[in-house]
């Protein structure tokens, strides 16, 4: 939601912090702004849009050389994109500045008793008030930790804290609930900030805070972490508080465009690798299937009577796929939930039931919340996750790691074939362990797995007539997305491609519901794209979803059909035909998928959009 960085070390803590919001910036880029502690005293500087305004601001006004500092990209909650409520917000006489990224639930009344206190508060945001609570509690206990853990103490809502004090200059405070924050740990230096990628260029020495936790990162040359810097934890009371130390597992290339025009180019680019990489390790010599790493016993999860999926978004679209992998390789029933409207529709959940949250980024609050409400019902909870130490790992019963490496551009691609393919592996373990599926039949669709790599780099080779075509349609003003079946989730997915990076409007159907509504849409030359089921897996899907292009089409719809290679049958109806290779039926998202994106990315572009970092969103939506 908003990028955070906190740096204290021997470096120029303007640098450190401006590169680690470059990093950062897909969170959030409605405003941005550092504040550095100097010569005995605090400087800050802040502007609205995005962090290069800021970067314009310094070159005019430069801040005092300092080693101690904060900084923050916004995604705007409370108060419009100003550089007024650009973080970092500061206490009235300038000595205090923190950054935050959440929301504070109770900032209202807090504000309204600071306000009788005489303190003056200029922005709109929830989070000035903070700025003004932590000199208070700072001028009653002249230490900065303590002073956030009294701060904490007063705030209901998520948020991650990251502040410094005019008074303590070789300190930097953090502090969570609900959202996330990191340290690195690197020779003399320290960061805290909400992504690794912020500060992986200098260390890849990580330490994950926990819920409810304060850290302070100092500069005093004794000991505790590497030389020079010490790191200190503790819970919201002051005391001693457990952190897990790990090394992450990219390096700073995996977060840079490796000569990419977009993140989201060399992403989707990506794709057959991060297929590849989310087997490794999990399928063994004899093409059994191995997830040790799946921390639910194989007791517990055959004793499994239902399924529920919860994820948001692109993550929900992988879930409905998985609904169908489940139901049909081991029998059980399976619901696919958007994680926002999960926990209010009051669900039936009891020990016997096996929650999947799927998430790339592990911070997604309305996931979050979802299976913190489903283990508060006794369920078990298996995350889907592409960010190690993250929250949602973090408070599963187990974790499935995607391995897709580090997705910077907001729309979702590597990672969404990447969650296919770990619900997949979820799918046919549990088949495997339950006797649904036989040795064979398992290690047979495990194979099929471990060629899809080799059929998605199939698809990015052929994909220049897909840009073409969607540069011809850039002008249009809508575009209709069919599927049916394993399909129709991928129908959604395309269209939602479409409206979060080309800013049009754009829906997904299933097939068959077009006769009921949908189809009075159709009008001449208008561009609907059709996912073609497989001939070879559900004959009567195929046959009606070539009806359906039938039926557009004679009400003047420009068909663009993606069909398997030699399925003839569209070939009619085709205005665009294109081709991915002949895949089983539920695989087939993992090749289908692919021209969606590359359409949608090269639509954007055409527009002169900003492809990796769409208008109004951030790539981790943490609050709800
Ligand atoms: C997809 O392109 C979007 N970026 C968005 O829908 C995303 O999938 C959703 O917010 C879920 O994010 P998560 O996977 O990090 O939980």
């Amino acid at each position: 939601m908003c990028g955070i960085v906190g740096y204290v070390g021997g470096q120029s803590a303007l640098d450190v912090v401006i590169a680690g919001l470059k990093r950062l910036e897909y969170r959030g880029y409605d405003s941005s702004g550092v504040a550095v502690l100097a010569d005995g005293g605090l400087a800050a500087a802040k502007k609205a849009g995005k962090l290069v305004n800021l970067e314009k601001e310094l070159v005019g006004r430069p801040l005092p050389a300092g080693a101690t500092g904060i900084g923050h990209t916004r995604w705007a909650t409370h108060g419009g994109p100003t550089d007024a409520n650009a973080h970092p917000h500061l206490d009235n006489a300038g000595r205090v500045a923190v950054v935050h990224n959440g929301i504070i639930e109770n900032f209202a009344g807090l504000r309204a008793e600071l306000a009788e206190r005489g303190h003056e508060l200029g922005s709109e945001t929830d989070t000035e008030v903070v700025a003004h609570l932590l000199a208070e509690s700072f001028s009653s206990c002249g230490d900065l930790a303590e002073a956030m853990r009294l701060v904490c103490r007063q705030l209901d809502g998520a948020f991650t804290l990251v502040a410094v004090h005019a008074d303590e200059p070789d300190v930097v405070v953090g502090a969570r609930r609900n959202s996330p924050l990191v340290v690195g740990v690197g020779e003399g230096e320290a960061f805290l900030a909400s992504d690794v990628a912020a500060f992986i260029s200098r260390t890849r020495s990580a330490i994950e805070l926990g819920q409810d936790q304060v850290v302070e990162v100092r500069r005093d040359g004794e000991g505790g972490g590497a030389a020079g810097v010490s790191v200190s934890v503790t819970d919201f009371y002051g005391a001693p508080g457990e952190a897990r130390s790990y090394r992450i597992d990219w390096d700073a290339s995996a977060a840079e465009k490796g000569g990419y025009d977009y993140f989201m180019l060399k992403e989707i680019a990506e794709q057959p690798k991060a297929v590849a990489d989310t087997l490794l390790g999990r399928i063994d010599a004899g093409g059994a299937l191995r997830l040790d790493e799946l921390r639910i016993p194989d007791s517990v999860l055959r004793e499994v009577d239902k399924v529920v999926v919860v994820a948001c978004g692109t993550a929900f679209h992988a879930g409905m796929i998985a609904k169908l992998a489940v139901e049909h390789w081991t029998r059980i029933p399976c619901e696919t939930e958007l994680a926002s409207e999960f926990r209010y529709r009051d669900p039936i959940l009891d020990a016997r039931t096996l929650v999947i949250a799927i998430s790339q980024s592990g911070e997604t609050m309305d996931t979050l919340m979802a299976l913190r409400h489903a283990r508060e019902q006794g369920a078990k909870v298996l995350a889907v996750c592409n960010t190690n130490g993250s929250t949602i790992p973090r408070e599963s019963d187990a974790v499935l790691y995607t391995h897709a490496g580090p997705e910077i551009a907001v729309a979702s691609t590597k990672a969404f074939l990447t969650q296919l393919v770990a619900c997949y592996l979820v799918a046919l373990y549990l088949a495997q362990v339950r006797g649904a599926k036989w040795g064979d039949e398992v290690r047979d669709v495990v194979r099929e797995l471990s060629e899809i790599s080799g059929e998605v780099e199939r698809v990015l080779e052929t994909m220049e007539p897909v840009r073409e075509l969607a540069r011809s349609l850039a002008g249009k003003r809508t575009v209709l997305f069919l599927g049916r079946h394993v399909g129709y989730p991928v129908a959604l997915e395309g269209a939602l491609k479409l409206k979060e990076l080309a800013y049009m409007h754009a829906e997904g159907f299933a097939a068959g519901e077009l006769k009921h509504g949908p189809i009075a849409l159709i009008e001449d030359g208008l561009p609907v794209v059709v996912v073609v089921p497989s001939p070879r897996g559900r004959s009567v899907l195929h046959d009606k979803i070539v009806s359906n292009i039938q039926e557009i089409r004679a009400r003047g719809a420009r068909t663009i059909v993606i069909a398997e290679e030699g399925d003839e049958a569209v070939v009619p109806y085709a205005d665009h035909l294109i081709r991915i290779p002949a895949t089983p039926t539920l695989l087939q998202p993992l090749v289908s998928t692919v021209p969606l994106q590359v359409f949608a990315c090269e639509l954007a572009t055409a527009r002169g959009n900003e492809v990796d970092q769409p208008r109004n969103l951030a790539k981790s939506v943490t609050v709800e």
